[in-house]
């Protein structure tokens, strides 16, 4: 039986938005406030080597990758609780995505709806990385043995994969039980935020539309304005939870705020019941004020001091490399190198 250990990783490509928070990073924090009472580490990882997925300018991602690092800690990650660090500063990663390339079957990786939806119509001009991304993410979460991956509901089909490589790599080489079958974590109210403008499309850091998103630097005036122009129907807020079945825009809103509140969307709707779109959006608005201004606040002091977060990380990819690297050498030994 594996220990307790929790296990995930945000692409440094940009801003983090709302869905990033209430989706991902904000659970981390709840896993590694209940690390302190259940045991076990939790690392959280700025996954740069999944960003050469989309070609990044060189100096872009050495910003983007510190900054994701601030917005980390100003959303409440502990560099004393829990292991931060850059995928790309721990070898781990790399070597352990080149075996699993080898387990890993063509004919799964044909099914990754993300790698569809990424490459668009013409799939031949996409990377190679591109393709094997979901491999190198289950080497991420695999070379820590990691038993629990908090993440939003679009990874669920990459954690599906990951369990498929620990699975036949167990019984490829006659060794059971040694890869966990890990288990993803899509919890909470907010699992999937919709975009703003559509309710149909996820909440995406590449959406055209920036009034599609709440960025987590955003300023009140930006946050305000995005919720007050939010797409939603003309019906008032319905009396039942039932109510919100077909109303994608609605019930997004409803989400966000009960996520960002900490209560149940059924706690929403009694709250406001009847009540008219023209109420519930300045509710909404001042709360997701309220909740990202000193996040938004304590990033700007983080980004001031790049070297810090140049600190922490160095220090995180040690930890972590004292965890990673001892199973590295059980996989080399396993498959014989
Ligand atoms: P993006 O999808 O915006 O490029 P990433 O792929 O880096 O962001 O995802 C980082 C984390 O945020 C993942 O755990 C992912 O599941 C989660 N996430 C991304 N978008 C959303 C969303 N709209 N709602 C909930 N979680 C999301
Ligand atoms: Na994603």
């Amino acid at each position: 039986v594996h220990p307790r250990r929790v296990f995930s990783g945000v692409q440094p490509t940009g801003n983090l938005h709302l869905g990033n928070y209430l989706g991902a990073v904000k659970r981390f924090v709840e896993m590694q406030d209940e690390a302190a009472e259940l045991g076990g580490e939790t690392l959280y990882c700025m996954v740069d080597l999944h960003a050469l997925t989309i070609n990044p300018d060189p100096a872009e991602l050495r910003k983007s990758t510190r900054e994701l690092a601030a917005a980390f800690i100003a959303c409440g990650l502990d560099p004393e609780k829990s292991i931060l660090f850059n995928q790309s500063q721990v070898q781990a990663h790399a070597e352990l995505a080149w075996i699993f390339n080898c387990v890993a079957r063509v004919g799964w990786m044909n099914r990754m709806t993300q790698f569809k939806e990424k490459a668009g119509k013409n799939r031949e001009a996409a990377s190679v990385g591109l393709y094997a991304y979901p491999v190198l993410m289950a080497a991420d979460i695999l070379a820590y043995r990691a038993t629990h991956v908090p993440v939003g509901e679009d990874q669920k089909q990459h954690l599906e994969l990951t369990r498929d490589i620990a699975t036949k790599f167990n019984l490829d080489y006659g060794q059971p039980g040694f890869f966990p079958m890990t288990e993803p974590l899509i919890e909470g109210v907010a699992t999937r935020v919709m975009s703003l403008r559509d309710g149909s499309k996820k909440m995406s850091k590449s959406d055209a539309s920036d009034m599609s998103r709440i960025n987590l630097t955003d300023d009140a005036d930006a946050i305000a304005q995005k919720i007050r122009k939010a797409r939603t129907d003309p019906e008032p807020l319905p009396e039942t939870l039932d109510g919100l079945a077909e109303r994608p825009e609605a019930k997004n809103l409803v989400g966000i705020m009960a996520a960002l509140s900490n209560r149940t969307t059924a706690e929403v709707i009694g709250e406001w019941a009847g009540k008219p779109f023209s109420e519930f959006k300045p509710a909404l608005a001042d709360l997701a004020v309220e909740s990202l201004a000193p996040i938004n606040a304590r990033m700007r002091e983080l980004n001031a001091d790049p070297g810090h977060i140049d600190q922490v990380l160095a220090k995180g990819a040690d930890k972590a490399d004292a965890i990673a690297a001892p199973i590295i050498d059980e996989v080399y030994d396993v498959v014989g190198l």
